[in-house]
């Protein structure tokens, strides 16, 4: 891609080195990036969407596999049935034409339909690890030097998805092989019984449309979901402290994951992956930075380099 482009001064801004980096308002992102910087790595927080932008949209020339999508219950009826959902839902959740009222009841009913077609079709916690195993599904290049850095910097990551937080850990377990105790994961958790049998989901249901509410509640540390991490890390109330953000999403809802939070400065990165053409204008206004065509975490990793070397 090329053209209407506006990248900021090169020499100062070395993360948007990049041919694939736009930024509509350069003197507004060196306010906050100075901001940011004054204030230490101690007031920053990372909020991170999971599917499409701590993972890759494109695997081998094929869509990669998202957290729901690469589930195989080990029951293919039921299978089939989620797919049929997705069939039906997946376009009305994009359609332009539905009102977001509309939209959001509509997602209510995909969520309901899809999580108790799990339930019934008795998904076990072997099935999601299988499922891993095998899927299409891979962290952008970056990912994991991006959480090194902020895990030395202490800098908290929250995972905020629509997915499911279960197999989102999964991912983290198979794919990172290690574990991280700055990274906490709000998405949808399930309860299974001591027969490794799912039998309900925790709390209330995150869809596309209400990852705004009730976000930062849900968030609870990583070592009491894995269970494997030593250490302690900031509780909720300490992470509402850090009133610095740097919010990274592959959609413009995606920036609703900070509403939350009463912050001071933030900073959005948008990975605009597909559909650039059409899609452009509007993240280059909603995003500080966008970053184009499925493009690496590197630039990310930079940004945090040059906030605190
Ligand atoms: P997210 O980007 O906020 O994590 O959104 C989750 C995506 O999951 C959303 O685009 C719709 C998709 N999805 C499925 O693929 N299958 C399902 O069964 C459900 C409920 C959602």
């Amino acid at each position: 891609f090329s053209g209407c482009r506006n990248v900021i001064g090169m020499e100062e801004i070395g993360f948007l080195e990049t041919s694939e980096a736009v930024v509509a308002d350069s003197d507004l992102l060196k306010k906050k990036l100075d901001a940011m910087r004054f204030s230490g790595p101690q007031k920053l927080q990372v909020i991170a969407d999971f599917d499409a932008t701590l993972t890759r949209y494109w695997i081998d020339g094929r869509r990669g596999q998202t957290s729901h999508g690469l589930l195989k219950q080990g029951n293919p009826d039921y299978d089939t049935k989620r797919d049929e959902l997705y069939k039906y839902y997946h376009p009305l959740e994009y359609s332009p034409t539905i009102s977001i009222e509309e939209k959001t009841k509509l997602m209510e009913e995909w969520w309901g339909k899809s999580h108790s077609l799990l339930i019934e079709g008795g998904l076990t916690f072997d099935a999601i690890k299988q499922s891993v195993a095998t899927a299409s599904i891979a962290f952008r290049q970056g990912v994991v030097e991006l959480f090194e850095l902020l895990e030395e910097r202490d800098v908290p990551v929250l995972i905020f998805s629509a997915g499911l937080a279960d197999i989102i850990e999964e991912v983290l377990r198979q794919k990172l092989h290690r574990s991280f105790k700055n990274i906490r994961i709000v998405s949808n958790r399930m309860v299974f019984d001591d027969n490794g049998c799912l039998v309900s989901f925790k709390g209330k249901t995150i869809h596309s449309l209400n990852k705004n509410e009730h976000a930062l509640d849900m968030a609870a540390p990583l070592h009491d979901q894995l269970g494997d991490v030593d250490g302690a890390i900031d509780d909720s109330a300490s992470v509402r402290k850090r009133t610095n953000v740097l919010l990274l999403g592959d959609h413009i809802g995606d920036l609703g994951m900070s509403d939350g939070l009463n912050y001071d400065t933030r900073i959005s990165v948008g990975f605009l992956n597909d559909n650039i053409e059409n899609s452009l204008d509007s993240y280059r206004n909603a995003f500080d930075i966008v970053y184009l065509n499925d493009a690496s975490m590197l630039g990310v990793v930079k940004l945090v380099h040059q906030l605190f070397p």
